[in-house]
């Protein structure tokens, strides 16, 4: 996909927040500092007495399909998809090593000099690289996070110039990685996929050769936490995203619910799993994409490794026939090319869930 042209685009300093602690520990500069009504500290109390995400264990969805644990589990997620549409999973199967290996590699990369860094650089109006993205003027806050965002599938979209050659492993694991996170999300799609009283095939079928993207965030502590945010509140536009946090994650990710901010507590061994916008369209809003945003910890950095799958950019989305009816559900979205919604999504700030007024039908 074309990035939009790197010279109309003027964003101004943009600070990095690791060397920007190096430097000054105690020191919030003023571009990453939100307005009062935004601020990662502004939770309501009722956010601790929050029921917690839902958890799915995979397990219980590799039973035979009659199996009356397959048709609970299936339920649950079903539940968790409309209200939530988030989830933990658990016993996914995933071998450890992989795991643990990405987010060795991960680690590893953010704490390279920034010099070495900065030979991947994200350049304004692109999403691949190290450094901030979605950031389009000179005056818009800044996220306190460093990011490192990689096209990863189809190979067409990878950009090999940003590949790291250091560390030497990170190409290698990244693939593997990736391999692994693909047979996920496909299993995933064929559980979303039942929970609807579709066949098992449907998502698969209609996405073609799937697009895949890594991104890895790096949330540095910071002195005034309460001020900043570590990632703006958005929905994903993927079909569907999986969150992995470090092992020794503190707690970061919230979600908006009932408008409320509500924390995801990290589960050993666990997979944060949620629907985003194509679904969400796909399903005529039955699945929701939910907002969510990442807040910062006074003494901890935080890692996370995000893995976006979507459909093939040539395929036309638009809620499926199974899932509209003009009399009692009416059609909420209009249809459009992924690829264009892609290119909608990526040339425009983060903004809760404003990207998907592209496809709203507005009555
Ligand atoms: C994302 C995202 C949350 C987190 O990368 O899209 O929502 O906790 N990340 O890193
Ligand atoms: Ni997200």
């Amino acid at each position: 996909m074309a990035p939009l042209p790197i010279s109309s685009i003027r964003v101004g300093k943009i600070e990095d927040v690791q060397e920007l602690i190096k430097s000054k520990p105690n020191k919030v500069p003023e571009r990453f500092i939100r307005a009062a009504n935004e601020r990662g500290g502004l939770v309501s109390l009722k956010t601790h007495f929050h029921q917690p995400i839902p958890v799915i264990d995979l397990s219980e969805l590799s039973k035979p399909h009659t199996n009356d644990d397959f048709v609970f589990e299936i339920l649950k997620l079903s539940q968790a998809c409309e209200d939530w549409g988030f989830f933990q999973v658990i016993n996914h199967g995933l071998e450890v090593d992989v795991v643990d290996d990405i987010e060795k590699v991960a680690k590893e990369f953010f704490e390279m000099p920034l010099e070495e860094k900065q030979k991947y650089p994200l350049e304004p109006g692109t999403v691949q690289g190290y450094g901030q993205a979605f950031i389009f003027s000179e005056d818009q806050k800044l996220d306190w996070c460093n990011m490192f965002a990689l096209g990863v599938h189809p190979p067409s979209i990878r950009n090999p110039k940003l590949w790291p050659s250091k560390p030497a492993r990170f190409s290698e694991s990244l693939k593997g990685y990736s391999k692994e996170m693909r047979k996920l999300c496909k299993r995933l799609l064929t559980y979303i996929a039942i929970s609807l009283g579709l066949k098992k095939e449907r998502f698969e079928e209609m996405f073609g050769e799937a697009v895949q993207a890594v991104r890895m965030n790096y949330y540095p502590p910071c002195s005034s936490p309460d001020l900043v945010l570590g990632l703006s509140p958005h929905s994903d536009g993927s079909a569907l995203t999986v969150l992995q946090q470090s092992k020794d994650s503190c707690v970061g990710l919230q979600i908006l619910k009932d408008n409320t901010w509500v924390p995801v507590l990290p589960l050993p061994n666990a997979l944060v799993i949620n629907i985003g916008d194509t679904v969400e369209v796909l399903t005529n809003g039955k699945y929701k994409s939910v907002e969510h945003r990442a807040v910062t910890n006074r003494e901890r950095e935080r890692l996370t490794i995000v893995t976006f799958y979507a459909p093939n950019y040539e395929v036309e989305i638009e809620p499926m026939g199974e899932l509209v009816d003009d009399e009692t559900n009416p059609c909420k979205y209009r249809s459009y090319n992924h690829g264009d919604y892609s290119y909608h999504y990526v040339s425009n700030k983060l903004q809760g869930k404003k990207s998907l007024d592209f496809a709203k039908i507005l009555n």
